[in-house]
Parts: C-alpha cells; structure tokens; sequence
C-alpha cells in the first residue's frame, strides 16, 4: 500500500519552569534563580529545524505547516519578542499555512501584563494555560507557583486582549480530593468561557517527588466517577468530550492535537521533543527524538549530538503505534486513513479488530475505526490488542 503524506505540524519546547511540580514528568526544569539563555536557545532551535529540514530533504520540502505548539516546560517564560523572532524565522524556512493554528502553554504564574498582546502580535491565536485546579489550598499541594485568583485574572486579561481560542488545563483525582471539589474546579473552569477544556487524571509518574513519597488520592473507582461526572457537566455547558481528555465548544478542537492523534507528521524541535515524519517514496514513517538535557542539546546547536534517536517505525509496530493515537478519539478515525498513513493494508489489523468487537469494544461500523463507551473504559486493553 502507497503511504501518503498527512498534514504537516511543528512542535517547539522550552524546557525549563519557574519551579518544578512534584507531580510532573515532562522535560522541564526549574529555573533555581538562573534565568533561561533566552536568545542562544531561540538560535539552538533554528539550527536544530535547519538541519531537520535538511535531513528529512524531500520528505517535507515544500509541505506546508498546518499548526506549531509551543510546549513545554513553560514557554510564557519566553517573553514575546523571542517567540515573534522565532515566528519569523519560521515563516522563512516554512511554509505556514495562513489560517495556521499556533498554541503557546502558559503558566499563569509567569504572565505579567502586556504580554498577551505582544504573543498575539507576534502570531500566537491560541493560548493553553495550566490551571489544575481552583482551590488554593489544592493548588498548594501541587506546589502551583499561582493561585486561583492570579489564574482567573490571566485568563481574563487574555480574553482582553483578543484570544478567541483558549484552552484551561485542570486535573482531577487529586489528593484527598471529593467529586464535589472536582466538580466545582470545573464550575470556575467553566464559567470564564474557554473555548476548550483539557481534564486529565493525575497520575503518579515515576522519577517524580510525588512518586517518591505518594499523597494519598482517590481509587481508580472514584476516579473513574469523578471523570463521569465532570463529562456530565462539560457537556451540559457546551463542551463536547472528543478525546479521552479533551472537550472543546463547536469548531474548536485542537487542530494540533488532532493531528497527532489522527498519525499526521511533525517536526518536533527543542530539547527532549519527539518528530514523526513520513518518507511517503521511501515508504517510511521515521520517528526522531532530541537529547533531553538543556544544557547537552545546547552545546553544540544543530549537530548530531542533538539528535537522541531515530529510525523509522518497523512495520510490525505501526499498527498500535497507529492506534495508541486513534482510538483515543472518540468518533474515531475513518478506516481508509489506516492504509494511508501506515502503509499497511486493512487486513492487516483484520483478526484484532473482530476480537475487539466481539468484546464490545470497537463499534461495527465498516468506515470507522472507533472504540465504544465500553472501549474507551478500557482502552489499554483495546490498544494492547494491536500488538504484533
Ligand atoms: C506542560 S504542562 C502545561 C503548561 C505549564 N507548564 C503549566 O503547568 O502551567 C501540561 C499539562 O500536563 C498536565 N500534567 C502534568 N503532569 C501530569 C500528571 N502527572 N498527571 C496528569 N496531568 C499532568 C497538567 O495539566 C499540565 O498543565
Ligand atoms: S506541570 Fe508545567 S509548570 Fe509544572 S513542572 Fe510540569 S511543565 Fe513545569
């Protein structure tokens, strides 16, 4: 089967933050009073997408770029001129598509007036800010360097400037947290009028200071309710679920989101940032990701000491790669972008698709590959039935 090129996304990250969160596992580090190397990173990261632009050659020359995401880390610690500078060597590499989504994360612990409005000028019409929730002493515990108040008043004064596309990230099943409480995070989420609305889990990742030494929070059943109940609410107020934990108003997905989730490509530039590419003559989907550390991925900007692996993705793979990222979405994918974007024919994945709806757990729709309630309930087992 001929691969076909999907649609093209950039993904930048800054690696660093103001203070660490005890929860988090991201790439990021905290400052500890030393600010960032601003304008050395912003160089790195024209280097690092210079040599990506030559090594992947025909593979992207001349694609256009549907969408960038500034992820993080936090990269509101970059004050807009270095993200307007960035912008603009961007548009001079590549071409961005005029309508092009651009996501800048947001820590509304590090916004100080008057920046929205020069992020807005430099091309960011999208903001994605890191609420987690709206109950200071809750906040306190997840060692937030912002309270409820400063965060409601950075969302407002973004809508002020002219942001017609924000998305509030909160997190639930925190520590000694009730279905009221997570209810009522979502109220005050709710009531400022974003246009999306991301809710994840609050999971104990490993290597982080709560997996160390765990708070006590609530079991997979109450979380599980919580999550029911929060859906129950977003939906009565407008926001659709399309993702396991993303709910947007009409027309307002994530289209860079949506893109990963659908298997499109992207460059990922910055350290630690992972890029997926398809070499549609070469019938190849490669995968590459960054050193991780700041300071390794800066010592030598653009060479091959930036570069922590790559390899394209072994056929037997693709199938649950492909599906760890579709089946998340909950209309699904239609079944024809399977063979496009794997290469792979249909019947490949045959004998696993009957087994998960003789289960329940794949509706039997011919067109779409698209998981049922009961799936998604248990989607590590749906995606496990993909593997070779
Ligand atoms: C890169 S951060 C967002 C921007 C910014 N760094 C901030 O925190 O304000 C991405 C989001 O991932 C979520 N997150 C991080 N660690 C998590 C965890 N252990 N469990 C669930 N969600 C997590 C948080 O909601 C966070 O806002
Ligand atoms: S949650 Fe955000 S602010 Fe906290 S450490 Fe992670 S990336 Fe940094």
């Amino acid at each position: 089967m001929p691969l076909i090129a999907p649609p093209l996304s950039l993904y930048v990250h800054m690696p660093w933050c103001v203070k660490k969160c005890p929860y988090c596992d991201f790439n990021s580090h905290g400052l500890r009073g030393e600010p960032p190397p601003y304008d050395g990173y912003i160089d790195a990261l024209f280097a690092d997408l210079d040599a990506d632009l030559h090594d992947f050659g025909d593979a992207v020359h001349g694609r256009t770029v549907h969408s960038i995401f500034f992820g993080g880390g936090t990269p509101s610690l970059f004050a807009p001129a270095l993200i307007d500078r960035f912008l603009d060597g961007v548009r001079r590499r590549l071409p961005l598509a005029q309508d092009a989504e651009i996501t800048l994360e947001t820590n509304p612990g590090t916004v100080e007036h008057g920046r929205f409005d020069g992020y807005l000028a430099a091309g960011v019409n999208r903001l994605s800010f890191g609420i987690q929730s709206f109950d200071d002493a809750k906040l306190s515990r997840l060692g937030r360097i912002h309270s409820a108040s400063e965060a409601e008043t950075a969302v407002k004064s973004a809508q002020d400037a002219g942001y017609r596309n924000i998305n509030l990230d909160l997190m639930y099943a925190l520590p000694e947290q009730t279905q009221e409480g997570a209810l009522a995070d979502v109220a005050r989420a709710v009531a400022l009028q974003p246009t999306h609305i991301s809710h994840y889990q609050l999971t104990l990742e490993p290597n982080t200071a709560f997996a160390a030494n765990p708070p006590p929070l609530p079991d997979d059943d109450h979380a599980w309710a919580m999550q029911e109940a929060c859906e129950q609410q977003l939906g009565a107020a407008g926001y659709r679920q399309y993702e396991v934990s993303a709910y947007a108003r009409p027309d307002r997905r994530c289209v860079h989101n949506l893109n990963y989730w659908r298997f499109g490509d992207y460059l990922g530039i910055g350290a630690g940032a992972h890029g997926k590419i398809t070499d549609a003559a070469r019938g190849e989907v490669i995968r590459r990701w960054k050193t991780r550390h700041p300071k390794a991925y800066l010592s030598a900007p653009g060479s091959k000491e930036r570069i922590g692996g790559s390899g394209a993705v072994a056929g037997d793979e693709l199938p649950f790669e492909y599906m760890l990222n579709a089946l998340r979405l909950i209309d699904g994918v239609p079944m024809a972008d399977f063979a496009e974007r794997t290469g792979l024919p249909v019947e490949r994945i045959a004998d696993a698709m009957a087994q998960a709806r003789r289960k329940g757990w794949l509706t039997d729709s011919p067109d779409r590959l698209q998981t049922t309630a009961l799936g998604q309930r248990f989607l590590n087992d749906v995606i496990s039935g993909f593997l070779d």
